[in-house]
């Protein structure tokens, strides 16, 4: 969701015209109140991380004196050596939304393109826009394949969120190859926030294709959106641009520590995904059976649609009812439900049951 802003800026003449010209990015709501709501609004992770997380954690406080290290050596090679990357292809940041400023400051000068399949992850159009460049939405076919389109736009950096959100779809990654390949002019950004709840990723692109990052996160699968941890995976070469653009402690000791307790807990990992996999295929069974249009998802959430027809009325009573989903102006006819546990997911088809169809 976006907020109008034109006037805000006037008083404010100090302001950078490509910032006052700015819509601020509204992220989905954070409840502050004591009240028990449903929450599948943001796409967190029902279940909790590894519980070595806490104990990482607690042992790094007495270092807390002592900045962070600035190359965060031993969380690049831990996620290298994970992800089959060489460990200096490998750039951490604060959350995946931190690399994605860092990559429109290396890669896209002011005044540049950048080309995203859309609709999408809405925060690309705000961060391009504090950049100076230009935003160029192609839209995605009605199937949510990659869209032609990008193969002959003209952009400095192409953005592909694979999975998609908000529609949950992912393209196959030969495509990818094939835009990555035709697209030597650009560095082309493959997010795949939500790739560890899909059938497949484009890791393979990464180091075999010399235009290709992957970024990736600890925020959905690692049950870790708090402690904001992103990863983009890519060459030696493009990380090295990328470290001279970044602040040297971009990432804190207890993100460092924690972030390599999580990768190392591979066994928590796989449950908390397969759980999730699982309810994923209940909820979307649920919602067809209700009336509702539900791509296949490979990710943390699904998205319900009906066709023709606002759901923002239905999310209002939804919210009513104590269960947070998230509506797009984008996307007016869907809703966006992040998987819970079972018992949130029974929850939410109850409350959906009684403020009747959509
Ligand atoms: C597609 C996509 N990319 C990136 C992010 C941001 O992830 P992080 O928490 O790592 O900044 C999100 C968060 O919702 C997302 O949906």
């Amino acid at each position: 969701m976006k907020t109008s802003r034109a006037t805000e800026a006037e008083g404010v003449p100090w302001v950078r015209p490509a910032v006052a010209a700015l819509e601020g990015y509204v992220p989905g709501e954070q409840p502050a109140g004591t009240a028990r709501v449903v929450k599948l609004n943001t796409n967190e992770n029902p279940y909790p991380p590894s519980p070595a997380v806490r104990t990482a954690i607690e042992a790094e406080i007495e270092r807390l004196r002592l900045y962070p290290p600035p190359d965060a050596a031993h969380l690049r090679h831990c996620a290298g050596k994970l992800w089959d990357v060489d460990p200096a292809g490998v750039v951490v940041g604060n959350g995946s939304d931190e690399l994605l400023v860092l990559l429109l400051r290396t890669f896209v000068e002011p005044g540049a393109t950048v080309a995203y399949p859309a609709p999408t992850y809405s925060l690309y159009s705000t961060l391009i826009e504090v950049q100076g460049a230009v935003v160029h939405e192609v839209a995605f076919p009605p199937d949510f394949d990659l869209p032609r389109g990008l193969f002959d736009v003209p952009a400095a950096l192409l953005l592909v969120c694979n999975p998609n959100a908000p529609s949950g779809t992912r393209i196959d990654t030969a495509a990818l190859g094939e835009l990555a390949r035709s697209r030597r002019d650009a560095v082309v950004v493959i997010d795949e926030a939500y790739a560890d709840f899909a059938d497949g990723d484009a890791l393979s692109l990464v180091g075999s294709a010399p235009n290709v990052v992957v970024l990736r996160t600890l925020s959905k699968s690692y049950s870790l959106a708090g402690l904001r941890v992103g990863f983009a995976l890519t060459t030696p070469q493009l990380a090295r641009e990328l470290h001279k653009v970044r602040d040297s402690y971009n990432l804190d000791r207890l993100a460092q520590v924690g972030a390599m307790a999580a990768l190392e807990d591979q066994a928590t990992f796989r449950r908390n995904r397969e759980c999730v996999r699982a309810t994923r295929a209940r909820l979307r069974a649920a919602l067809l059976t209700r009336g509702y249009d539900v791509p296949p998802s490979e990710t943390n959430f699904v998205l319900a649609r009906s066709p023709g027809r606002s759901l923002l009325g239905l999310m209002e009573k939804l919210r009513f009812e104590g269960v947070l989903v998230r509506w797009f102006v984008a996307l007016p006819d869907a809703l966006r439900i992040t998987v819970g546990t079972d018992q949130e997911i029974d929850e939410l088809l109850a409350a959906l049951d009684r403020v009747g169809p959509a």
